[in-house]
């Protein structure tokens, strides 16, 4: 049986009911420690968010000068030094025209506000109809009602879609399980643009690498170029969901730069304050944003939270130590390495039927039958079984299912600290080796 919470004579339930948790400690760089001095290897940046490593007092210092000078102050009333300052920090990596940003606390936050800023640069642009948004199956945006209505995990939305907004989703890119060319997949874009009418759809919004839902899948290379071309032809915003795989951590600034496409809106958190500070945000360009401004006014949006400077200056000292210590090429450069060793590992392996990923984003999904795909039984929780022996190994690696239909496919995640050096590599692979050995044979 069971224990429903990790600690019966508490006041915390978490989404996992079942699940007796350890209680952390303290973490320093790609290890984390618990109460009971267990060490464990972080091969997930928790779900791909501690990009810089645990215990980074610079971040921790930034945060306590920041907190001590002013520690909040309203939006609507007050701008900050940190908020200027991290924002011209940012208008030099972010791809878009004299960038700028808004601020919120999560990735769920920042997909609600892109889709309303997309709405309203439309309304703004003199078209008021514009107001779907298309997207795609099998992707994830958030929990939040808006952020699920344009995401395709049928798990997460069935018990909401009384509750949620219809939005049109098209296939995505899935070379493992779909082969077909970019442009034919782009091309399923305008198909719906078409069958909408151009004058009704205001954005469409994708993960640039999918993330959670498909475990690290890269779309051919003519998928993205296509879709740019596309949402130019006929007005529709495009709206890079880069929460997941933006601040460097496919080994480029931005996902879409693989592709030398840049977006209409850009949206990002996880990796942002490296979770020193729940931060996120979405960009707009200059040219955009004006419009709003002379056209609607104000940006009908909001948050309590928003524009907070102690995030400011925490992601500040994030983007300064991602710059620094050169850890966007070094995702860049031990990508091959990680695809390589992931190769050496499993390529032979019964049971892993594909190796995908970019960067230090790396994914293997879990079959049954290689020659066939055949996932394995949903209530088999494969990936979760993988991912709970690597924790009892000390290795905390990232998983999910549903990749292969929605319900069965299981796929495990690697999204270590992009401080990971090529021995730290080696041993998550080693472990990982043992673990799938045991559960999948
Ligand atoms: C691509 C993408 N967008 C949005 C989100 C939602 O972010 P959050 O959990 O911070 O609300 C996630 C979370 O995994 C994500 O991967």
């Amino acid at each position: 049986m069971s224990t429903l919470y990790a600690h019966p004579e508490g006041h915390v339930f978490y989404r996992k009911m079942d699940y007796a948790r350890p209680k952390i400690s303290h973490g320093e760089g790609i290890y984390l420690y618990d109460e009971d001095g267990k060490r464990y290897i972080d091969g997930s940046g928790g779900p791909l968010v501690v990009n810089v490593g645990h215990g980074r007092s610079e971040i921790v210092e930034a945060i306590t000068r920041q907190a001590q000078s002013a520690a909040y102050v309203h939006a609507t009333m007050f701008t900050s030094e940190a908020i200027e300052t991290y924002s011209n920090a940012l208008a030099e990596i972010v791809p878009l025209e004299q960038p700028r940003f808004f601020y919120l606390s999560s990735g769920s936050e920042v997909v609600e506000g892109a889709l309303k800023l997309a709405r309203q640069i439309q309304m703004a642009r003199g078209e008021p109809n514009r107001s779907i948004i298309i997207c795609r199956s099998l992707s994830y945006h958030g929990m939040s009602l808006g952020a699920l209505s344009v995401s395709g995990r049928p798990a997460l939305r069935n018990p909401y879609l009384s509750m949620m907004q219809n939005m049109p989703h098209i296939r995505h890119p899935y070379p493992y399980r779909f082969p077909a060319s970019g442009r034919e997949l782009a091309d399923r874009l305008e198909e719906s643009i078409l069958a909408y009418g151009p004058e009704n759809v205001a954005g469409f919004i994708a993960e640039p690498i999918s993330g959670a839902s498909l475990g690290a899948v890269v779309p051919p290379d003519d998928y993205w170029p296509r879709v740019r071309e596309i949402c130019d032809q006929y007005g529709v915003l495009l709206i890079a969901d880069e929460v997941l795989v933006g601040m460097g951590r496919t080994g480029t600034w931005w996902a879409l730069n693989h592709w030398n496409v840049k977006p209409d809106i850009l949206i990002t958190s996880k990796g942002t304050a490296a979770g020193y500070f729940p931060l996120g945000f979405i960009a707009a360009s200059n040219e955009d944003v004006d419009l709003v401004f002379r056209k609607l006014g104000d940006f009908n949006h909001g948050g309590t939270f928003s524009h907070h400077a102690v995030g400011a200056a925490a992601g500040l000292a994030t983007l300064r130590i991602l710059q620094c210590e050169k850890l966007v090429e070094n995702a860049a450069e031990l990508g091959p390495y990680v695809n390589k060793k992931l190769h050496h590992t499993f390529a032979h392996h019964p049971q892993i039927g594909d190796i995908r990923g970019r960067g230090l984003f790396w994914g293997l999904e879990i079959v049954q039958d290689r020659a066939t795909k055949t996932p394995f039984p949903l209530k088999a929780k494969t990936a979760w079984h993988i991912a709970e022996r690597a924790f009892e190994l000390g290795l905390i690696i990232y998983y999910s299912q549903g990749c292969a239909d929605g319900a069965s496919g299981d796929v495990i995640m690697l999204g270590p600290p992009l401080t990971i050096n090529k021995a730290q590599i080696d041993e998550i692979i080693t472990i990982l080796d043992q673990t799938i050995t045991e559960i999948v044979g």
